[in-house]
Order: structure tokens, then sequence, then C-alpha cells
């Protein structure tokens, strides 16, 4: 089903669509810049963008319903598109190189396929269920540093709920103290990629959307990551924390996690 045909329709339509961020990031006026929440922002780019990425998925796969950030946040379908349109649009309004399209295609909930454009760099990311990962059609892997002293591990900080923020600094203080550092980026499904292809050891983040962790998650497991929840199980999809690590230091950052947000039983 998920043949050469189908990878690069979906590739051309995503890469139509990161072609019109490109240019409308030439010429972006901040004035167009909206509110969805006090610091959650959102532009007629994001908007577009979803408009057409919609349009042309349903022509390659007609029976999927759709799951998108801007515009419609349910769907009752057996097979889904989860789309978000621009992920980085904070980074996109400041014309910091770090923003990305991200496409998956799940059957009740379990993704088959997800496909990640990081836009500034051209960097096509995408994988099938089962059939490893790739970046620019070349397999990617991910790292193998054997313990959190080696790692570059990756976070980000939730726009819209800080409950966590307490919890999530002792983590961050934990982590720059045992290891090679920490980045926040600013785009999930870019952070899950670079995971996916070594660049960072781990990744994890509280509150994210089905839409900022769909394609990025499946590229990371294909590619040989751990991809959890923070209890360790599955539930990272609707269940608003994820954690994507290289096997080696998975339960190390997973302990790290569970000791400083004292709601979880710890993995040993
Ligand atoms: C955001 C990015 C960011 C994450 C935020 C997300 P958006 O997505 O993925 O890295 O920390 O929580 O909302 O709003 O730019 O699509
Ligand atoms: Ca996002
Ligand atoms: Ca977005």
């Amino acid at each position: 089903m998920f043949d050469n045909s189908f990878i690069s329709s979906v590739e051309n339509i995503i890469k139509e669509a990161g072609n019109f961020i490109q240019t409308e990031l030439k010429h972006f006026d901040k004035k167009n810049i909206q509110s969805k929440n006090t610091f959650d922002l959102v532009s007629y780019v994001d908007i577009q963008t979803e408009k057409f990425l919609i349009s042309n998925l349903s022509k390659v796969f007609p029976d999927a319903g759709f799951i998108a950030e801007e515009t419609s946040n349910q769907s009752n379908k057996e097979w889904n598109w989860i789309i978000d349109p621009l992920d980085g649009t904070t980074n996109f309004t400041r014309q910091l190189p770090s923003f990305a399209i991200s496409v998956a295609l799940v059957h009740q909930n379990d993704i088959q396929a997800g496909f990640v454009l990081n836009i500034p760099l051209n960097e096509f990311f995408f994988a099938i269920k089962n059939q490893g990962a790739y970046l620019n059609h070349n397999v990617i892997k991910v790292a193998n540093n054997l313990s959190l002293k080696d790692s570059l591990i990756a976070t980000g900080f939730s726009v819209t709920r800080f409950d966590k923020a307490q919890q999530h600094l002792m983590i961050v203080k934990e982590i720059i103290t045992h290891s090679l550092g920490i980045r926040r980026i600013g785009a999930a499904a870019v952070d899950l990629c670079y995971v996916a292809c070594g660049r960072f050891d781990g990744f994890f983040e509280w509150y994210l959307n089905p839409w900022d962790v769909a394609a990025g998650a499946l590229i990371a497991k294909e590619a040989g990551a751990i991809v959890s929840d923070f209890s360790g199980k599955d539930n990272f999809l609707f269940g608003k924390e994820i954690i994507a690590a290289q096997p080696h230091i998975y339960q190390e950052l997973l302990k790290i996690i569970q000791q400083n947000s004292n709601s979880y039983e710890i993995q040993t």
C-alpha cells in the first residue's frame, strides 16, 4: 500500500507546501501574527498551508479523515492524516531557521507513515512502519553513545501550560550536570527527527499535541529509538508526554524524568 508512488506523491505535496512557507518567510510581516492563546502564535501561513495539505492529501488517500492543528481537532474515521502545517511557528515569525511540516497517516491511532520536511535545511525525513527511517532517501539510525555523559538532549517548554515548569527545570538541571547539554530548538517534529538521525540522543516534552509528535515519533522509532510516555508506556500520541531516546540512554533519561516529576512509578 505504501509504495514508492504513494511516498513520492506525499513528498511532492509536502515540498510544494514547504516552498510556499519559504517564499512567505522572505516578506513575512509581523502584523500578520495572531495569538491563539497568549503565547501560542498563528498566521495566514499556517492556515493556508494546512488547507493546501488537506485538499491535496485527500486525493492521495480519499478514505482518511484529518486531525489538523488549525482546522479539525477530531475525526471518527478509521484512517486519519495527522497534520501540523507549520511546526515552529514562533521560529518562523522570527526567521529562526528551525520549522517544519509534519504529516502522519494513522490507522486506529497506530502510526503507519510519518513525513517531516525540515524546511530551512530542505531535509525530508520519512518512515513507514516496519520499513526503516530515511533522510533525503538515505537510511538513518539513532546515535549509539553508551551513556548520558556523552549525550546531547533536547526538550521543549509548553507555551500553553505551565504546571510542570518546576519539575521541568529540575530535570533540566539533572541533565545539564550529567550530559553534554540540552537544546531547545522550538520545533518538536524536528527534535524527534534529530533523535532519529543521531544529532540528539534523546528528547522529551510535556503537553505536545498529536500533530506535533505523530510523524516524528514513527521516524524516531523506525531509526531505532525507544519512544514512550513518561510511564514507559505507549500513550505518547494523545497522552501529552513523550520521551524518544536511543536505547543506550533511554532508561537513564526516563529515570531522571520520573524521579523529578513525582507522579510516576520508577522503571528499573
Ligand atoms: C510548538 C513546537 C514547540 C513546542 C510547542 C509546540 P507550533 O508547535 O513544536 O517546539 O515546544 O509546545 O506547540 O505551535 O509551533 O506548531
Ligand atoms: Ca507544533
Ligand atoms: Ca503548528
